[in-house]
């Protein structure tokens, strides 16, 4: 019988990211929070077009894709989707073309994760003002017939590369970060991470029944009910566990996932803004205002409000997501300490 260590490195992967990416202590920001130990583990910093959680899971995905010999690789999300981009990324470091399906609002101002799509010369549909899911996976579908028939072998890479392969990716993490842990990882920590299309949370809770038993793995939503979360991430656990040849343990009362800003999606909000500044501020540590902001700020609201065991060792999942601070300039600017000095006073 073989371990669950074995079974996961019996699975196709092909490297991508730089591992194992760092854990650093966040001392200010631990006494900012009242937690007794905070830990970031930097998965913004494993490459790819600047790095983010989806370089983990597209070590399982492009495996796949390779092994079917597929050239090109179409895939959906928002307007500044880090997935898309980072497949794009990808793609390109594999020799495959890169076809997006983008939605939602922005895409005029060629910014952050759209200017990288643009530099990386991927084929952009963009679905003006409409980012629901089903459209954009339906526009996904029109869009593999069509290279179909013009004698391209595509591959249909489903939101946020949220598969049961992509979601191994985070299986793999909690056992790099039961390592770093050391003497820690054999009693309680908490890991806290944002949650979007669900693999890296799916990822996480499977990994964490696997190499990190003492963890309680918490989820910021950034764009869905919770319920909803909880559905989709038992799936594709399961789907993960299948593919680890395992039974899945998991079940909707096992997914914890807070968020009362999901219906925000895209949007800064003062709680993101407030978590970005002072992680900024306080560590030199960067967040982005659509994932990484929101999951710090629900982080210190589950902290004020007593909903987390503050003397546990907390780790925060840095999962990425920086370009698209380079397109959230507006909403910063009140925080500028800037004077202007005019020439002629000079
Ligand atoms: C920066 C960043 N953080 C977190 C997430 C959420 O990850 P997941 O889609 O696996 O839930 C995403 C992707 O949507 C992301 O781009």
């Amino acid at each position: 019988m073989s371990t669950p260590g074995e079974r996961l490195d019996a699975v196709r992967r092909i490297e991508l990211a730089a591992l194992p990416t760092p854990l650093e202590a966040a001392p200010r920001l631990a006494a900012h929070l009242g937690l007794a130990q905070l830990l970031v583990k930097r998965d913004d910093r494993t490459g790819l077009a600047f790095g983010g959680n989806k370089a983990r899971k597209l070590e399982y995905v492009f495996a796949e894709i390779l092994e079917r010999q597929c050239d090109v690789v179409v895939t959906v999300g928002g307007a500044q989707s880090n997935h898309a981009a980072m497949t794009a990324a990808a793609a390109r470091k594999l020799g495959l073309d890169a076809k997006l399906v983008l939605g939602g609002p922005n895409f005029a101002d060629l910014a952050g994760n759209a200017l990288l799509d643009v530099l990386l010369g991927a084929e952009i549909r963009y679905m003006v003002d409409d980012d629901d899911n089903d459209a954009m996976a339906a526009e996904m579908d029109r869009w593999v017939l069509e290279l179909r028939q013009d004698g391209r072998r595509p591959y249909a890479l489903p939101i946020g590369g949220s598969t049961g392969a992509g979601a191994l990716g985070y299986v793999r993490a909690v056992r790099e970060l039961a390592v770093q842990l050391g003497p820690r990882a054999v009693g309680p920590v908490q890991v806290v991470t944002a949650v979007g299309s669900c693999g890296t949370l799916a990822g996480l809770l499977l990994g964490a029944r696997l190499f990190l038993p003492g963890a309680r793995v918490i989820g910021i939503s950034v764009s869905r009910p919770p319920d909803a979360i909880a559905r989709r991430t038992v799936e594709i656990a399961a789907e993960s566990a299948r593919l680890l040849g395992l039974d899945c343990v998991l079940s909707e009362a096992d997914v914890e996932c807070y968020g009362d800003t999901f219906e925000s999606y895209g949007v800064v909000t003062a709680s993101g803004k407030e978590a970005i500044l002072a992680s900024a501020r306080l560590e030199g540590l960067l967040l982005d205002p659509t994932y990484t902001g929101k999951a710090m700020a629900g982080l210190l609201d589950l902290s004020r409000r007593g909903a987390i065991d503050r003397s546990v060792p907390t780790v925060f999942l840095h999962t990425g997501g920086l370009p698209i601070l380079f397109a959230s300039g507006k909403a910063f600017q009140d925080a500028a300490a800037l004077t202007r000095i005019p020439p002629r006073s000079r």
